[in-house]
Order: C-alpha cells, then sequence, then structure tokens
C-alpha cells in the first residue's frame, strides 16, 4: 500500500502552502515521485525490473527549484538528499563524492539500505556540467556526467563500511538554471499556428505555446550535456520566471513567508507590524531590476525594516509600525504611558 502522502493531489496542495505558482513542475514532479514508488511497489511484488523517469527541472535562478524539492522532501516519507553538481566537478575523485552522497542517503535512512534505495537525490547546478566549446573532451564536466549516468541508470555503489548500496531504484532529480538554453530552443521551435477560424482559438495557442517552449533533448545537447546524460532525464519541467505579483505573493503567501516571519519579530517585541501592499509592488519592481527571482526579497525587506528593528528594544512604548511607502518613513503609535 502506498501512503496516502504520495498521493500526487495530496503532494501538490503540501506544496502549495511554501512554493507560489509553478503548477506544472510541482505536478510533474509530483506524479513522478508517485509513480516512481507505484512502480518500486509493483516491481518488488513480481520482480520486474523498473525503467526510471528521473527528472530534469530547468528555471532561471530563485525560481524554487530547489525549494520546491526540498519542500517536496518534507512531505516524502523517503530519504532525501541534495548534492551540488558543481561540487562534484570540483573533485578529482568524483566517485569518492557520489559515494559519499549514496552515504548520505542512507544515514537519511538511519543505515536502512533498503529504505536508502528508494529514496530520492537531487543534483542541483547540473547545468554547470556542460562541456564548453573549444574544452577538450573529458573535461571535468563531462567525466562527472559519465560517473553520474552510471548511478542514475542503477548500479551497486560501495560504500566505505563495505556495504552495497543500488541505485536501481533511487529517483534522481537534476536541477539547473540552463542560462542561454532559451536562444537554443528558439532556434530550433517552430510550430507555427494557423487560424482556421476568424475567431483567435486560445486553446490551440495555448498548446502550440506548450510545444515551443518544450524543451528537446537534442537542445540540451547542444547546450552542452552529453546526449547519453539527457537521455536519463526524459521528464522536463520547467520554472517560470516570476513577475511582480508573484514576487508580492511570495513575500505574503506561504506559511513561511518573509512578511510572516517579520511579524513574528515584531510580536515578539510586543509590536504589530503592518506592510501597505504598495511597498510590496515596491519592493518587487526593485527586485525584478535583480534579476535574481525571489532571491533579492529578503535583502531589500531587511533593508526597511532592520533601522525599526534597532530601535524596537530601547522604546518599549511602540504598539504598531505601519509601512506604507519603500521610501517613506514608517507611521509609528505609542501606547499611552503611565507618566503621561
Ligand atoms: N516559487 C516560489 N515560491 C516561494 N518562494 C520562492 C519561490 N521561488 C523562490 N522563492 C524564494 O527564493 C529563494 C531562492 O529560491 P531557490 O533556492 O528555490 O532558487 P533556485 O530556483 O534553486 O535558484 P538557483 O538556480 O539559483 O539555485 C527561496 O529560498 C525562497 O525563499
Ligand atoms: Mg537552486
Amino acid at each position: 500500500m502506498l501512503p496516502k502522502t504520495l498521493k500526487p493531489s495530496f503532494i501538490v496542495k503540501y506544496l502549495d502552502q511554501y512554493v507560489v505558482g509553478q503548477d506544472d513542475p510541482k505536478k510533474i514532479l509530483a506524479v513522478a515521485v508517485y509513480s516512481h514508488f507505484r512502480k518500486v511497489a509493483r516491481g518488488r511484488a513480481d520482480n520486474t525490473p523498473i525503467a526510471k523517469s528521473n527528472v530534469l527541472l530547468i528555471g532561471s535562478s530563485g525560481t524554487g527549484k530547489t525549494l520546491l524539492c526540498a519542500t517536496l522532501s518534507n512531505v516524502l516519507d523517503v530519504p532525501f538528499v541534495t548534492a551540488e553538481a558543481t561540487s562534484l566537478a570540483q573533485t578529482r575523485y568524483v566517485n569518492d563524492e557520489i559515494e559519499a552522497v549514496l552515504q548520505r542517503l542512507v544515514d537519511k535512512a538511519d543505515g536502512n539500505i533498503a529504505k536508502a534505495q528508494n529514496g530520492i537525490v537531487f543534483i542541483d547546478e547540473i547545468d554547470k556540467l556542460k562541456a564548453t566549446d573549444g574544452e577538450q573532451r573529458g573535461s571535468s564536466g563531462e567525466s562527472v556526467q559519465h560517473a553520474l549516468l552510471k548511478i542514475m541508470e542503477g548500479a551497486p555503489v560501495k560504500l566505505s563500511d563495505g556495504r552495497y548500496v543500488d541505485t536501481t531504484n533511487v529517483l534522481f532529480v537534476c536541477g539547473g538554471a540552463f542560462v542561454g538554453l532559451e536562444q537554443i530552443i528558439s532556434q530550433t521551435h517552430n510550430y507555427g499556428f494557423i487560424s482556421t477560424s476568424a475567431t483567435f482559438d486560445q486553446n490551440k495557442a495555448r498548446i502550440l505555446d506548450r510545444l515551443n517552449t518544450r524543451v528537446k533533448p537534442t537542445d540540451l545537447f547542444t547546450f552542452g550535456l552529453i546526449p547519453e546524460f539527457t537521455g536519463r532525464l526524459p521528464i522536463i519541467a520547467r520554472f517560470r520566471d516570476l513577475d511582480r505579483a508573484m514576487l508580492v505573493r511570495i513575500m505574503t503567501q506561504p506559511k513561511d513567508s518573509i512578511y510572516r516571519q517579520f511579524c513574528e519579530i515584531f510580536r515578539s517585541e510586543g509590536v504589530e507590524l503592518e506592510i501597505e501592499p504598495k511597498v510590496f509592488d515596491q519592493i518587487s519592481e526593485l527586485a525584478l531590476e535583480y534579476h535574481t527571482g525571489a532571491r533579492s526579497l529578503r535583502g531589500i525587506f531587511e533593508e526597511l525594516i532592520a533601522p525599526l528593528l534597532y530601535v524596537l528594544p530601547d522604546e518599549r512604548d511602540i504598539e504598531k509600525v505601519v509601512f506604507t511607502s519603500l521610501f517613506e518613513v514608517p507611521i509609528i503609535t505609542r501606547r499611552a504611558t503611565d507618566a503621561a
């Protein structure tokens, strides 16, 4: 029996509490995880080998790739570890590094090898393994791709304690920003839209839009991943660039949003914090200019709030602080003190 936490709809609902938007990647990932564990459950029963569907997440920096995977790991009752492709590429002993990653997976499973063998490994910054033009074959990035290929395919890996982890049923999720992929895609896709009716057919346009933004394995090859590697990542989910409305939602909506966190900090000082909608718009506007997705939000937010956090412990009569604009001093309400 699969636990109910594995149902795709349940996973997506959980993810929605922490990750704003990115509905397609959420669904794709949820379905991939669900199918994976269905197959694992079935394979165990009748001993048929399992064809794996590892997932590739593509999206600009700061759009929620790592956050989505980390959140996913919280809801699933399976061991989950993250590895950075860049650190794999920096070492001369790739296989030792890979062994260390799998060792962590076993640790996450409390030493239970069988449980670890059904776990999930997230390999971030996979795009950094690209073989750049002019670099000769066998560059470090490429050799890491080869090393990863083996375990993604499924191979027994010996741990330092002599035990083996078989990666056949480990689900691999890879993520990367793939800067420059957009141009490659637009050069190779050209599904046109021929209007058969006078009215603009929105559905058709949407389907064509999907096809045109679909990443083909050949695009990844052009980008610099070796064909065998892209072949091991049959499922591709693309993250949207965040727009202003999404940035506003990111600051305010998630269970652990920045706004909520700061309200909590103020509350612990006995002060009510209010930030008017206009301020969130202004912060988003600034953040868009930085081109780091949602990453810059916290910094801007802290700059706004820090001066207040500085005075709060000294001025105990402050009751409420209202920010009305990023460029104006906040309105401060004070409690009537006995002395007054
Ligand atoms: N869709 C989102 N919903 C909620 N918060 C988000 C979202 N996207 C980004 N964030 C916020 O921005 C931070 C950075 O996001 P994250 O680490 O997931 O980026 P990434 O896509 O992995 O980027 P990179 O390619 O640079 O690694 C998160 O910790 C989170 O606070
Ligand atoms: Mg990341």
